[in-house]
């Protein structure tokens, strides 16, 4: 089938934040011990961390990562994870019956985030803990030497330089019976507005993310973000939304069509605050941070209730295939499609936990699938996201409708020109034919010409890479794609994820 896209530099929907690129570190399962952590590895540094997995996380290019939690940020008491290692406690760990050593906390993390060039998101407890400990963890991060007994208690562990977090996150999930803590709209909403408040009160120049819904299906949405930001409109900045996606019943079509779900999700949200805004008579424009996004396949979790409670080890670590990289690039579309309203969004998680990188303790680590459109998009689509004018078939799918068969983002660099083509072939069976005028680009010295083509597609969409075959789903060349005569065209395969770049 065919499918033509209307593009021109000047038409466009925002520029791409840094922040879109992000990740998500929990304390949970092997994210943090066993994955980015690994004392006893050999390839683990002074302080403990993996580098083989620090090689990685750098090649995904990530730029900004939220932590500690997650559900686990509820029961958390961040003076436990600080000072001696060997003076630390070990706790129960509500969220995920676990035992939580404490040998990583707020410092060894922001030394390793910072070491890779990623700026961390703190969470904060609004679960079993309020405004005192959000408050003295700000000052305990921020405050230069010297300035308040806290920020010496820093030092005097070891870290002289503040660690300069610039956005926190007033809890986590807040409106899910699962958390910690949980609390209705208007009790978290006043928390919230508290905290926030107290938090600006010490250092004025933080960015503040309010918790809106755990997911787009909960019975709350949209009542309890409503609720949420009448208490907290001119006190934060981001509200947060999460959702993961996974087939349900073997339907296919409506699983790779996931990010119409993300599209409505953020739509929402954003109506919902607009009119917030509108009843306050206020000017200022709500963002989102789509802090927790990904594949999860939640159907293969028994849920926490039916944890024992244990020393750690492996929870949630889905192995991801072909399939599930073309709907993980499609959703990274779908976000910079929205970039004009979704300023932050971390793909939960980093290492092991539904993760792009898994590893083995002792042994390898290795990309899954999914790591190769983040790697691509987060390198490549940088810049000013353009309007596309998309005309072509519409595929019938169970959960989300009639929806176009192929989506495709395009991101222009003003500055050099460069132009990146993401698109993505929803259709299991029929390939697309892309055709693309481009004469209102390179009007400069040189005209624009094409860089290269590479897809994410396979004859077996069930691959996965595994230790033994880490390379077996990889981005692969495509060819025939063609500039001429101001037109790019391109055969998109059934069932691809596609990243064409000009320039
Ligand atoms: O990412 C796994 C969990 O999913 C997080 O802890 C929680 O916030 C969400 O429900």
């Amino acid at each position: 089938y065919d499918v033509e896209v209307d593009l021109d530099p000047a038409f466009t929907v925002g520029t791409v934040d840094d922040r879109l690129f992000g990740t998500f570190v929990e304390h949970m399962g092997r994210c943090v011990y066993g994955g980015i952590f690994e004392p006893d590895h050999p390839t683990a540094d002074e302080h403990g961390f993996r580098q083989d997995v620090a090689d990685l996380v750098r090649e995904l290019g990530v730029t900004t990562v939220r932590y500690p939690g997650g559900n686990f940020v509820s029961g958390y008491r961040w003076e436990d994870g600080v000072g001696p290692v060997d003076a630390r406690p070990r706790r129960l760990d509500l969220a995920w019956r676990s035992i939580e050593p404490n040998t990583v906390g707020v410092d060894e993390f922001c030394r390793w985030a910072r070491g890779l060039g990623i700026d961390p998101i703190m969470a904060v407890n609004l679960g079993t803990r309020g405004v005192r400990s959000a408050v003295d963890l700000l000052e305990y991060c921020n405050y230069a030497p010297g300035t308040t007994a806290l920020a010496d208690q820093r030092v005097a562990h070891g870290h002289k330089d503040p660690h300069a977090i610039g956005t926190w996150c007033l809890g986590n999930e807040m409106d899910g019976p699962w958390q910690m803590g949980h609390k209705t709209a208007e009790e978290y909403g006043r928390l919230a507005a508290e905290t926030a408040r107290a938090m600006r009160r010490a250092d004025p120049g933080v960015e503040l993310v309010v918790c809106g819904s755990s997911n787009g299906n909960m019975p709350t949405f949209g009542t309890w973000e409503r609720i949420v930001l009448e208490n907290t409109y001119d006190l934060v900045d981001h509200v947060s939304l999460h959702e993961y996606y996974q087939p349900v019943d073997g339907d296919m079509d409506s699983f790779l069509t996931s990010s119409e779900a993300m599209r409505r999700a953020i739509g929402a949200v954003t109506a919902t605050a607009d009119h917030v805004a509108a009843v306050k008579r206020s000017r200022k424009r709500m963002t989102i941070s789509f802090d927790e996004w990904n594949v999860w396949y939640q159907s293969r979790f028994p849920g926490e209730a039916g944890l024992d409670v244990r020393e750690g080890g492996p929870l949630i670590e889905d192995t991801y295939s072909v399939t599930d990289a073309v709907v993980v690039g499609d959703l990274l579309m779908a976000l910079l499609d929205n970039c004009d309203r979704v300023a932050i969004a971390c793909q939960a998680q980093l290492a092991n936990v539904i993760a792009p990188i898994r590893t083995e303790p002792g042994g390898p680590a290795w990309r899954q699938s999914t790591f190769h459109p983040f790697a691509l998009t987060s390198r490549h689509a940088r810049g000013t996201v353009l309007r596309t004018e998309q005309r072509g078939p519409q595929l019938s799918t169970g959960e989300h409708g009639d929806v176009p068969a192929t989506r495709v983002t395009a991101v222009h660099d003003p500055e050099t020109d460069e132009l990146v083509v993401l698109a993505v072939n929803r259709d299991r069976d029929t390939p697309a034919r892309l055709s693309v005028p481009l004469r209102a680009f390179g009007h400069g010295p040189a005209p624009m010409r094409l860089v290269d083509h590479l897809a994410i597609t396979d004859d077996d969409p069930s691959a996965t890479n595994t230790p033994d075959r880490p390379d077996r789903v990889v981005p692969r060349p495509v060819t025939g794609t063609d500039l001429t005569d101001g037109r790019l065209t391109a055969t998109l395969s059934p069932e691809s994820w596609n990243i064409i770049r000009l320039g």
